[in-house]
């Protein structure tokens, strides 16, 4: 067997994705994400987009569940997203969300290259599975009380399923046995090499995904050249309007509204505040 290389897997991924991180999380959407002004639009773009993600990555681990270079990180109780992301789509679309999604072309490039690790190359699924899952249980959890204030959502977790993992107890100590696990798959110092690789080519594949989005919700031009504009009609079982989407987008455009009709520089208000201030002072001077 060739050589192992001295540093943890676990530690070698995340300083090799340090770099790559960093440009996700500065791309115009999880920026936007992070600031809370994700539209509702974005959000269930962002959602339908993962469901294809995860249902490819779901169909390979388990594919591989056997496979001694993934079964170590094999957790699919704990993990898996595609029934949670099944039901955030139902609660955001309505029954007939299959139909109302689709897979746009980045998306698509991702759940390609996800099945052919999984089928031709299953020693670097793992890199796939660290960057999601690790991800999700790390700034994922982030976005997840962002999206909650930002979208209106019920804090009762609809339409947030995605970012609940009801099977992990403790979300620290279960990340640091998903790097011990990573860290016992037998591998030779060229493999590790490839899954790092791999974990970069991964974060890209996000990147890419996200920048589509933002193309999609600009209503530019998609990279396959089609101007799509996704629909904005919502349809949620929800029973409490004010909880609802519906609301948040209403919410949304009242908020843009008032703010339209406030003075945009700070001099202005000042100026309109001292103007009814003396008018307040003049109208009491008549009256008495
Ligand atoms: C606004 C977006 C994001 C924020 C605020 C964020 C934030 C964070 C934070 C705070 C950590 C914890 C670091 C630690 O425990 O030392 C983390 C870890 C991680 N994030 Fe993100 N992240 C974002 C986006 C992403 C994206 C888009 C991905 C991949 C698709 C990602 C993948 C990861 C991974 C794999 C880890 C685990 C690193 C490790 O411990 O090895 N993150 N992130």
């Amino acid at each position: 067997m060739a050589e192992r290389m001295s540093q943890d897997l676990s530690e070698a991924l995340k300083e090799t994705t340090k770099e790559v991180h960093e440009q996700a999380e500065n791309t115009q959407f999880m920026k936007s994400f992070q600031k809370g002004k994700v539209s509702l639009r974005e959000f269930k773009l962002y959602l339908a987009s993962l469901y294809y993600v995860y249902s490819a990555l779901e169909e390979e681990c388990e594919r591989n569940k056997d496979n001694p270079v993934y079964a170590p990180v094999y957790f699919p109780t704990e993990l898996n997203r595609s029934a949670s992301l099944e039901k955030d789509l139902e609660y955001f679309y309505g029954p007939t969300w299959r139909r109302e999604i689709q897979c746009h072309k980045a998306t698509q490039k991702y759940v390609d290259r996800l099945h052919h690790v999984g089928q031709d190359e299953p020693e670097l699924l793992v890199a796939h599975a660290y960057t999601r899952y690790l991800g999700d249980l790390s700034g994922g959890q982030i976005l997840k009380a962002i999206a909650q204030k930002s979208l209106h959502l019920p804090t009762t977790g609809e339409g947030l399923a995605f970012f609940n993992f009801p099977e992990i107890t403790n979300i620290h100590k279960f990340k640091q046995l998903y790097r011990a696990r990573m860290n016992a798959i037998p591998m030779d110092a060229v493999t590790e090499k490839r899954i790092l690789e791999e974990a970069k080519r991964s974060f890209l594949l996000n990147i890419e995904v996200f920048e589509e989005l933002q193309r999609l919700t600009q209503g530019q031009p998609s990279a396959n050249g089609n101007a799509v504009q996704p629909k904005l009609e919502l349809r949620t079982r929800g029973t409490n309007r004010s909880h609802s989407p519906v609301a948040a987008v209403e919410n949304e455009r009242a908020q843009m509204q008032h703010k339209d009709m406030l003075p945009s520089t700070p001099l202005l208000r000042w100026v309109l505040a001292l103007f009814f201030l003396a008018m307040t002072v003049a109208v009491g001077l008549y009256t008495m």
